[in-house]
């Protein structure tokens, strides 16, 4: 293990203060049955986002976390798609905001894609912590209509594709970079909201990527959001690997819902799902020459071949048979835990320490492979990856993301999901 010394510092809060503040910080972004990411740069409900939050906010105030969880379940679409955004309420400073995406459902107003379903493992962990039966049986037709919807409308083989970079979460990923530059995004008028300060217009994604962004939106919109549609037009068609590793856990996780619902036949549906979805990632998401998972491009017909966390988090859905788990973990530890704080989101020539999704180490994709070495018990690892995590927030603070060499803290302060993350792991 690292030795940070960041517990000698005596600047440093202790964890009962730091726990304080991150309860503090969720209080602070929470808004009417929801809690925003952050208030300068995402002022809205997120999907992903309310999903670690709620993971978060079950061992300190489950009320909170269930309706955190329920209130995103309402903005499912009647076709069974939970969106990346929902606004339910004005806020200033977003670009793209609704009038851009023009999408959603009677008067809930939304953004046109999705975002990985931590949902449901969100859900499972909440009912599990919670014993709310009611809860549980609130959750499973939304949840159920939404796996459905991702088994449905993205999914030829059991492995779903993703039809924007912004779905997959990890926005501006290196892995990206071929099928952004396969397609030429035309023109595009647009004003980015998103660089509030010089520092942050160091860190966030290039307009190169930008332009690709709102191009593939306004194709999305020229055609209604219309999925059928999209799947023969969409120029940007990923099997993102960090998508399908949730999804895996998430069909396991409504498998295990349904169980205790004692719906058993729902469950065996669910857990067939997810085994078909290992089968496949365990074929055509490998690389044996990088020795991890890696997305495929499903457009130009082959793997993208870069070294991302995300190639790790497959152990969340117990995909790695044990051969590819020993490879995995070699590199895990040869390449991901060379630097000072594990683990960076990237490594290879495109990486950079402080740029948004291309090495910072971010406490989501940390919490999601940490869960998922213990499914390996592989112990030692799992527990560099938390001891890190927790000595950067201890010394830096609930910030979005952190430079993996130096430990500073970079993007938005008061960022919702380091602080829930937090609790979940100081839980005692
Ligand atoms: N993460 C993207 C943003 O920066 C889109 O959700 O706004």
């Amino acid at each position: 293990m690292t030795d940070h010394g960041d517990t000698e510092d005596a600047d440093v809060p202790s964890r009962a203060e730091r726990r304080a503040e991150a309860i503090d910080v969720l209080d602070a972004n929470r808004r009417d049955g929801y809690t925003i990411p952050s208030s300068t740069l995402y002022p809205f409900q997120w999907n992903w986002d309310s999903a670690f939050i709620a993971i978060g906010l079950a061992g300190v105030d489950p009320d909170a976390a269930k309706v955190e969880v329920e209130t995103l379940l309402s903005a499912t679409w009647p076709n069974g798609m939970l969106p990346q955004i929902v606004f339910w309420a004005d806020a200033e400073g977003y670009f793209p905001g609704p009038a851009e995406w023009d999408a959603g459902f009677d008067d809930v107003e939304t953004s046109g894609i999705s975002q990985p379903p931590v949902v449901a493992t969100a859900a499972r962990h909440v009912y599990e912590v919670t014993g709310d039966d009611d809860f549980r049986d609130r959750v499973l037709d939304p949840l159920d209509d939404h796996l459905s919807w991702w088994r449905r409308e993205r999914s030829a083989d059991g492995v779903v594709y993703t039809r924007h970079p912004w779905e997959t979460g990890m926005d501006d990923s290196p892995a990206w970079r071929g099928p952004l530059e396969r397609f030429d995004p035309g023109p595009v008028e647009y004003e980015r909201a998103d660089r509030k300060s010089a520092e942050l217009a160091d860190q966030r994604p290039t307009d190169w990527d930008y332009d690709r962004y709102v191009a593939l939106l306004q194709q999305g919109r020229a055609v209604g959001w219309d999925e059928s549609a999209l799947r023969d037009c969409c120029p940007f068609r990923v099997e993102d690997v960090l998508t399908n590793s949730i999804y895996v856990r998430a069909c396991e996780d409504l498998a295990a819902l349904y169980a205790s619902a004692g719906d058993d036949a729902a469950a065996a549906t669910w857990r067939d799902q997810a085994a078909a979805t290992r089968a496949v990632m365990r074929d055509r998401l490998w690389s044996d020459e990088l020795g991890l998972f890696v997305s495929y491009d499903r457009v130009a017909d082959e793997p993208l071949l870069e070294r991302t966390v995300a190639g790790l988090v497959p152990v969340l859905g117990g995909v790695p048979t044990t051969a590819q788990f020993e490879r995995l973990s070699e590199t895990l530890t040869t390449e991901f835990f060379d630097l000072a704080y594990a683990v960076p989101t990237y490594v290879g020539d495109d990486f950079d320490p402080d740029r948004y999704w291309r090495g910072p180490v971010w406490m989501n994709t940390n919490w999601l492979l940490e869960r998922g070495l213990r499914r390996y018990d592989a112990t030692d690892a799992a527990d560099r990856v938390r001891a890190d995590s927790l000595a950067l927030l201890d010394r830096e603070g609930f910030r979005e993301y952190f430079n993996p060499r130096s430990g500073e803290g970079r993007g938005s302060d008061d960022f919702a999901w380091s602080a829930a993350l937090y609790l979940e792991w100081t839980t005692v």
